[in-house]
This record gives C-alpha cells, structure tokens and sequence, in this order.
C-alpha cells in the first residue's frame, strides 16, 4: 500500500551547501532501496519534505528523519494513502524556493514567501504539486 507524507520544518542551523548535500547525498543511497521517492524543498531555513512509498517504509523514515537533530519544530502537513505516486521521478529531487517564480507563491500566500507553519496544508500540497508540474524540482530520475 502507498502512502504519500509531508512535513514542514526549520533547520537548527543557518542552512549550508554542505549541510543540504549531506541530506541529499543520504537520502539519494538510502531512499531506492526502501522503494521512497519525493522531494526536498528549501526556502531559507525552512524544509518541507515529500516522501512516497510503502506504508512501513516511509512511516519508519519519517520516525527516523522525525528526530534528526539538524532540524526543529517538524509539523506534519500529510499522512495519506494514495492510489498512485505524484513524484515517483525522483530518488530525492531538490527544490529551490529562491528560484521559484513569485507569482507562483503568491497563487497561494498572502506573501511571496513559503510559511508552511501558518497556511493551510492544503495550500502548501497545492503549491508542492504545481512545483513538480512546472519542473521545478531538480535532482536525479529515479530509477
Ligand atoms: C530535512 C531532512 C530530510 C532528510 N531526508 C532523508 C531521506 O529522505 N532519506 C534518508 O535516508 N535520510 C534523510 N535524512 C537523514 C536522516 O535523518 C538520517 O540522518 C539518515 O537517514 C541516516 O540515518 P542513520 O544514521 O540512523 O542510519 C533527512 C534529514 C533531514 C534533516
């Protein structure tokens, strides 16, 4: 059964190149074999993540991510299963929001910037989805 979870996030520290490449390096060794695909997106020091895959295996990462202690303050935007994958192209695809069109922000913000702490999940999933149409997500094919 496929489940598709999302989470926001804020980095303990101010997020570097190395301290992302290190988190995208792991979960692109480590994601294939647990059958996980999805993606990371950034916007200063906030992550939100989105892992789809089995039910075992993504509820046993999200436990694992859950306690990292590179990031605070993670708050579930979604536990759901799902008939079928939306971002099965990528082991771990990267997403920049800087780079981000701001007209595209705005779609779903009071705001041109990300606060997935304060909109609805709903809006964040929306904005996530139009991401991946978009082609905005960078990062190697899946498999
Ligand atoms: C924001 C964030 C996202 C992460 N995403 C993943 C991921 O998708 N896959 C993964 O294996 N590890 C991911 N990690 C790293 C894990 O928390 C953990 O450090 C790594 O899997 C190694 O786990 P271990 O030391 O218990 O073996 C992420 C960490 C952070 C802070």
């Amino acid at each position: 059964m496929l489940v598709r979870c999302a989470y926001a996030s804020r980095s303990v520290d101010p997020l570097t190149k190395p301290v992302l490449g290190a988190i995208l390096d792991v979960s692109r060794q480590r994601n294939p074999e647990a059958g996980i695909t999805g993606f990371l997106c950034v916007s200063g020091d906030i992550f939100i993540q989105v892992l789809e895959g089995g039910r075992d295996e993504v509820s046993d990462l999200f436990i694992r991510i859950a306690t990292d202690p590179r990031h605070t303050n993670v708050r579930l935007l979604a536990f759901e299963e799902i008939p079928q994958r939306k971002f099965g192209s990528w082991t771990m695809g990267q997403v920049d929001l800087r780079k981000v069109n701001a007209s595209l922000l705005l779609k779903y913000h009071e705001k041109a910037e990300l606060d997935p702490f304060t909109c609805s999940a709903r809006a964040t999933m929306a904005l996530l989805d139009e991401l991946a149409s978009t082609a905005a997500i960078l990062g190697k094919p899946s498999a």
